[in-house]
């Protein structure tokens, strides 16, 4: 199958066409993805709660994150591969940003980045761009600035509407390829989806952006407990494992594994 490059998504916006995306922080769920014909794996700074136990995205660095990041773009052959930049390693200044961005795609083997901004963050997303770096920008809720937004809430109702549709036009107009919608109500994000160019993928925010993207660990049920409104659940992948462990635990208690087909 041929490689999905960031123009491929233009392509099927302008074909009318939805694609999707999900998290994947290594080898397994990225080849299983790639192989279900999911298009875009971001290597999310999500895997600060879903691989390294935090509570939120703020404590993951650069360091942690290149290697899975790694992991992920080798074990594709189709899906582009989205390098995740983590709080505090873009925002200081577009030099910063482009170094940091620089290290996923050589280190980390990304194919593009993604960053969290809309207007503020327009020089960084043009440096980047004009750096050979393909950027895919992040509005409406931004999880890194969840202790500045005041917690996890709908982003662009009423008066705000105006701030996000600004920045949905700011981030196009600095050269991003495409950008993620988190959280914004579904009539507003599909005026934005309208009104851009540009490919809109939508996490909370209604069908009529151009793709989707879902935390797999959330969706598939990996991680158990409270799970945010825009998530649909499409298995039960911690009880599979659940029974899967008490099953070999029961075996290995009554001596019935390993059998005589298991032995040398
Ligand atoms: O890190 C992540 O999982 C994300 C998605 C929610 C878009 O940024
Ligand atoms: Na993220």
């Amino acid at each position: 199958a041929k490689r999905i490059r960031t123009h491929t998504l233009r392509d099927f916006k302008e074909r009318g066409e939805k694609f999707t995306m999900l998290t994947a922080y290594e080898q397994y769920a990225a080849s299983t993805f790639d192989e279900a014909g999911i298009e875009v794996l971001l290597v999310g700074d999500s895997a600060s709660n879903n691989v390294f136990g935090n509570e939120t995205t703020v404590p993951v660095t650069v360091d942690m994150l290149l290697p899975l990041t790694r992991a992920v773009a080798r074990s594709v052959r189709r899906s582009l591969v989205v390098g995740d930049l983590p709080f505090g390693s873009y925002q200081a200044s577009p030099e910063q940003a482009y170094l940091t961005a620089a290290r996923f795609m050589k280190e980390g083997e990304a194919h593009c980045v993604k960053l969290e901004g809309g207007a503020d963050l327009a020089p960084q997303i043009e440096l980047l761009s004009r750096g050979g770096i393909p950027v895919m920008a992040h509005i409406g809720f931004t999880p890194q600035s969840e202790h500045a937004l005041g917690g996890y809430r709908v982003q662009g109702r009423g008066d705000a509407a105006d701030q996000l549709l600004h920045d949905a036009h700011a981030v196009q107009e600095a050269g991003a390829f495409a950008v993620v919608m988190e959280m914004v109500p579904g009539d507003l994000a599909g005026q934005v989806t309208k009104e851009l160019a540009i490919p809109t993928i939508g996490i909370g925010a209604g069908p009529d952006c151009d793709g989707q993207v879902l935390v797999w660990q959330d969706a598939f049920g990996l991680r158990t407990g409270r799970m945010a409104r825009f998530v649909k659940q499409y298995a039960d992948v911690h009880g599979v494992m659940l029974d899967a462990a008490r099953a070999y635990a029961d075996d290995v208690r009554a001596g019935t594994f390993p059998g005589p087909e298991h032995t040398f």
